[in-house]
């Protein structure tokens, strides 16, 4: 695609939510629709639905709108869903385990095929069909199956040293759930890294509730 190589991150952030929004209403037999019934649905101004659709071609038209599976698919090859991505996932504890068996890493681009874990007690057990592994074992698994990325979901303190070894065995992003923050310009190493935090999102809520609060005081 032309325009792609020009998407701002901002809006690369934004382009998942009008992802499940349009397979939200492919679901429901809509075929097209305004910018203007688009923004109103999605609390986005129909000018940065405009903007946004823009950096990539737009595929609006006058009078008509938006065609929903053709920007469907758009917004899925410039995600890169419409490959999928070899994945392993680090740390088989409660958030492991969540991560594992809820997300469908299918629909979003990677494949999971591999789990490992320090813990005797998890080594051998499957979960979501993928057999948990020894953390010894990641190197030799690496060399055999190539995974692009990895998940983590270790205790902070073991994330360097879990991250380095990965990295060295060709990983060349994380989606990092552990609460050490890799560092995020690691492009130039050929690494990227989504660090998640969950808390994060819990505090924006504190403010806003801070805010309204105070509002009705
Ligand atoms: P947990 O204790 O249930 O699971 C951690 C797992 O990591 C255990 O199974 C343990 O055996 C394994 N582990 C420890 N060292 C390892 C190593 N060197 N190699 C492989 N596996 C190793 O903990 P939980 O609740 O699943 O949390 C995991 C991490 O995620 C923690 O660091 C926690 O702080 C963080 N977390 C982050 C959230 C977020 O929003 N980013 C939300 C919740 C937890």
């Amino acid at each position: 695609m032309a325009h792609e190589k020009n998407i701002s991150k901002a809006v690369i952030k934004r382009l998942p939510r009008y992802y499940r929004f349009l397979g939200e209403l492919l679901n429901q037999g809509v075929t097209r629709i305004s910018s203007r019934l688009l923004s109103e649905k999605m609390g986005i101004t129909a000018s940065q639905i405009r903007q946004d659709l823009n950096c990539f071609g737009g595929f609006g038209q006058q009078g008509y709108g938006y065609n929903v599976n053709v920007l469907y698919e758009e917004i899925a090859s410039i995600l890169g869903l419409d490959r999928q991505v070899d994945a392993i996932l680090i740390g088989a504890g409660n958030l492991g385990r969540a991560v594992a068996n809820h997300m469908e890493f299918e629909q979003r681009g990677f494949r999971l095929i591999g789990i490992f874990d320090e813990n005797p007690a998890l080594i051998g057990q499957t979960i979501k069909g993928v057999l948990v592994r020894s953390t010894d074992k990641i190197e030799p698994f690496c060399r055999v199956y190539h995974p692009t990325a990895a998940i983590l979901c270790i205790p902070k303190t073991v994330t360097k040293e879990i991250s380095d070894r990965l990295i060295d065995a060709g990983v060349k992003g994380f989606w990092n759930f552990s609460h050490y923050d890799l560092a995020l310009n690691q492009k130039e190493r050929g690494i990227v890294v989504e660090n998640v935090h969950m808390s994060d999102s819990l505090m924006t809520l504190s403010y806003e509730l801070k805010t309204l609060l105070s509002e009705e005081n």
